[in-house]
């Protein structure tokens, strides 16, 4: 399988700019669906997941073109709702595709996603809120059909403040007569960034990023011009990534006040970052030191998805780090293959305890899930000789092209086929 061949020891420096988020874009992609009209997302970055979604979409009858970062959706053939299994199962974001297709068409039929390598990643939530607006749902031979010719604007509150059923109640309200309220919503800097996409079609969401969503139902939405927010979690990943190999990082197309729990977090293990209001400066100790113990949370708390790269910074840190992953039951992927490189790392259920250790060795190592492949990343910048990451496609859903991103900041790392 396609790798990543790293040779470490190189001390990253340089300024890159951060693309826009995954996490922002794929909703997004999701709800280009609801206008009567076109939509073009500007400064769309060109990842697996992104082409995986528009691939979707493209099989639901719209047309989806990328040229140089600007991504153009003409929904106008969006004619029938049923998703087909094999693509459904391709990307585990197809679910959010559930709200769009019953605010248009009113029906929607998808196969279970099923889980993958962090989790069983349920969505329980998501047909929980659908329900909540008087969504007929049939779930059999794992395939959800869904009648919403009966939909309703209501009240919806979930248990767990889940970022998918959150972005999937609020597109199926967007065109729903009425007013709808989400409570205990997600309150993630990407669902903000869905709710300004909507009201850009002319759509009228207020509250996200609070615990309580608003959504006024419209008759009709327009086609747009938008740009995503940046990648608060690629640009973590980045800022480790002169955190670990002692360097000085600068980041522009970013915002500081998505990233306070992650600065936090460096700050404490010697880091200093200079936040301006969109570039972020890190200059990295010579010696990381431990942090007492971090667990992730729902925004805004510590994010999932900067845990495994904060855990390749702790195998090399001075003193130990308590890591709690709290969100995902299955996100410790990464452990075995940072063990073998040398860390001391012991786990207890989803509590991990990190002994620094001076270095690691390079070796061949895999990646298992997305973010645990960059941790692998950021640990062979690192590691003493080389180290050869497998199975990058992982990394590739959510990175465009991060061997030329590390390249521009320094990093010995090549693809190799
Ligand atoms: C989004 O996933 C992100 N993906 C994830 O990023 C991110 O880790 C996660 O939010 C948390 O921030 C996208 O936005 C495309 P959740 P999502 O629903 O919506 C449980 C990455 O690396 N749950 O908030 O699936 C679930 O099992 C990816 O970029 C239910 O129990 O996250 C999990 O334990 C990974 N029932 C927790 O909630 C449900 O119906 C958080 O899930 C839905 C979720």
């Amino acid at each position: 399988m396609e790798g990543f061949r790293i040779t470490g020891g190189e001390k990253l420096r340089g300024c890159v700019r951060v693309d826009s988020a995954k996490n922002a874009v794929l909703p997004i992609l999701a709800a280009a669906l609801l206008p009567e009209g076109d939509t073009v997302i500007k400064d769309c970055p060109d990842i697996l997941d992104v082409r995986a979604m528009a691939g979707i979409l493209g099989k639901l009858g719209c047309v989806c073109e990328m040229e140089n970062g600007v991504m153009r959706i003409q929904n106008s053939g969006l004619t029938h709702w049923e998703m087909p299994d094999a693509l459904s199962k391709q990307i585990r974001s197809s679910i959010f595709l559930l709200g769009p297709i019953l605010g248009r068409l009113r029906r929607a039929t998808v196969a279970y996603p099923g889980g993958c390598e962090i989790g069983l990643r349920p969505i329980d939530l998501h047909l929980k809120g659908l329900r909540s607006l008087g969504v007929q749902i049939s779930e059999e031979g794992g395939v959800i059909q869904c009648d919403g010719r009966n939909m309703r604007s209501g009240a919806v509150y979930f248990d767990y403040p889940s970022v998918g059923a959150t972005e999937n109640v609020m597109m199926a309200a967007a065109l729903l007569p009425g007013v709808t309220t989400i409570h205990h919503a997600a309150r993630e800097p990407e669902i903000e960034d869905l709710q300004g996409f909507i009201n850009a079609m002319g759509g009228k969401v207020c509250g996200a990023g609070t615990p309580v969503v608003t959504i006024e139902g419209v008759e009709k939405l327009r086609g747009t011009v938008y740009t995503p927010i940046p990648d608060r979690i690629a640009a973590g990943t980045l800022l480790c990534a002169g955190a670990i190999t002692g360097g000085e990082v600068e980041l522009t197309n970013v915002r500081p006040g998505d990233m306070i729990p992650v600065m936090d977090k460096l700050r404490e293990m010697g880091c200093r970052v200079r936040e301006d209001e969109n570039r972020l400066t890190l200059w990295a100790p010579s010696r990381l030191k431990a942090f007492s113990q971090l667990q992730t949370q729902p925004h805004p708390g510590f994010p999932t998805d900067m845990q495994s790269q904060m855990m390749a910074l702790c195998c090399v840190a001075e003193g130990s780090s308590v890591i709690v992953e709290n969100v995902f039951e299955n996100r410790l992927n990464q452990v075995a293959d940072f063990c073998r490189m040398g860390a001391d790392i012991r786990v207890n259920g989803r509590t991990v305890v990190v002994k620094g250790v001076e270095k690691l060795r390079g070796l061949e190592v895999t990646a298992r899930d997305l973010r645990g492949g960059a941790a692998l990343v950021l640990a062979g910048l690192a590691a003493q000789g080389e180290t050869f990451v497998d199975h990058i496609a992982l990394v590739d859903r959510g990175y465009a092209r991060l061997e030329h991103t590390l390249s521009a900041l320094g990093a010995n790392i090549e693809r190799i086929a």
